[in-house]
């Protein structure tokens, strides 16, 4: 064999060794830190051995304080109800940021809020189908709450505008905010002449009132660098957005008044980048204050997680055993030291990542349970029954309404529990 030959060969008998090498999982794992056992500690003393959801209200005020210091200075902060779908939660971020406007999103979530938090300015999320808004009305007992003064139904077509006209003569006056597509194509005004003929449509209708713009640029932060990146991205939703309140003004005239128009933009991932000079009068922010993981982008760097899931070890296992395959049990172990072990935990399968005792995995052979999930980790995991494990959610407007009330962490103890949204009506 020449020497071009046996270079070849040990190329190619080398090859599957190296990606072996690259590709076998490294055994990792660990105990819960200090943190992680102290809270540990507080779900036993308040009795909570089931899946539990839990804020950390120190964590939160951080934030909060994150939050404050980086709005600028003329712009409003708006309460993204379904982020943060709790009452009390709301309540909390109310007070720290001195704001009573909220973002809604759900029917029930509307009724909601307006019979307990009755002097919450709302502002809706999306285009509700005007049955669900007369439903709003036929649900609502009457309270301080001011409907036609405290709710801005957001419309996206002149069809929708027809359907709210038409709503407005039984239910009384309709404020009426137009949503803009400023990038993300997720429906809305798309022109500077289709927002002036809809703003003459509404004054048109002696029971409409025009009250302003919500556009909403949650793609800017995804935009890649290539493409102009999250900077490129707002500059150009806010470009529009300008055109858009230079025709409200052209086409109000002296009954402009801006600022008496709610002029809505922003999210949890790219409200950090807005200056004072952008054209709107308010953010909307929620997800980040409690900072699920879908969360970890460079504009909320300074945010830390402030909510995880708790629960309880049912069983803990040396050994994986998977129904079928159990000749296997040794391969798989030599293959990945992160299956030595099994845990199966109390509720499971839910949209977020153990986060601690470090090293936990799933088992994709396995599956998934939502009632007793398994985990699997190294001989290095620390964990036994009646220990908890910790996640952190992936996002909180859905994760958080699957415990029942939220547990409140404050230094080193559970010292409220909060209700969360109801999902359907009998607010
Ligand atoms: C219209 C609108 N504004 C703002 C937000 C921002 O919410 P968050 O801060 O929770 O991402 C959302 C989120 O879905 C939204 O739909």
């Amino acid at each position: 064999m020449n020497r071009g030959r046996r270079a070849l060969l040990a190329a190619v008998l080398a090859a599957p060794v190296a990606w072996i090498a690259a590709k076998k999982p490294r055994r990792h794992g660990g105990a819960h830190d200090d943190y992680f056992l102290a809270l540990q500690a507080a779900l036993r003393k308040a009795g909570l051995f089931r899946p539990t959801l839990v804020i950390d209200r120190q964590k939160l005020a951080h934030n909060l304080a994150r939050l404050k210091a980086k709005l600028p200075k003329n712009k409003k902060f708006r309460v993204v109800a379904k982020s943060l779908p709790s009452l009390p939660l709301v309540a909390e971020v109310r007070r720290a940021m001195g704001t009573d406007r909220l973002m809604v999103f759900h029917q029930p979530h509307l009724n909601l809020i307006a019979a307990q938090m009755p002097d919450a300015q709302m502002l809706l999320g999306k285009p509700m189908p005007a049955g669900a808004a007369r439903r709003f009305f036929e649900d609502h007992r009457r309270n301080a709450f001011d409907a036609p003064r405290q709710i801005e139904w957001l419309v996206d077509t002149p069809q929708r505008i027809a359907e709210y006209r038409d709503l407005a003569s039984a239910s009384g006056r309709l404020r009426l905010n137009l949503e803009l597509d400023v990038g993300l194509h997720r429906g809305g005004f798309r022109t500077a002449q289709e927002v002036v003929e809809a703003i003459r449509a509404i004054r048109a209708a002696p029971t409409l009132e025009f009250s302003g713009f919500m556009g909403y640029e949650a793609h800017a932060a995804k935009i890649p660098d290539a493409l102009g990146g999250v900077h490129g991205a707002l500059a150009s939703a806010m470009a529009f957005y300008g055109e858009c309140v230079a025709a409200a003004r052209e086409t109000l005239g002296a009954a402009f008044d801006a600022e008496r128009l709610t002029l809505n933009a922003g999210g949890s991932n790219t409200y950090a980048y807005y200056d004072e000079a952008a054209p709107c009068n308010e953010l909307a922010i929620g997800s980040g204050l409690v900072k699920p993981t879908d969360f970890d982008t460079p504009g909320l760097a300074e945010h830390v997680p402030a909510s995880f899931i708790a629960t309880p070890v049912l069983k803990a296992l040396n050994t994986t055993q998977i129904p079928g395959l159990e000749s296997l049990t040794g391969a798989f172990r030599a293959w990945d030291p992160n299956t030595a072990r099994t845990f199966y935990v109390y509720g499971g399968y839910w949209l977020a990542n153990a986060v601690s005792p470090p090293g936990l995995q799933r088992n994709d052979i396995w599956g998934h349970s939502t009632n007793q999930d398994m985990l699997n980790g190294s001989a290095d995991v620390q964990l036994g029954v009646g220990d908890f494990v910790f996640f952190r959610p992936h996002q909180s407007e859905f994760v958080f309404l699957q415990f029942g009330d939220l547990a409140v962490y404050d230094e080193g103890r559970i010292v409220e529990s909060w209700p969360v949204f109801p999902e359907s009506a009998g607010a």
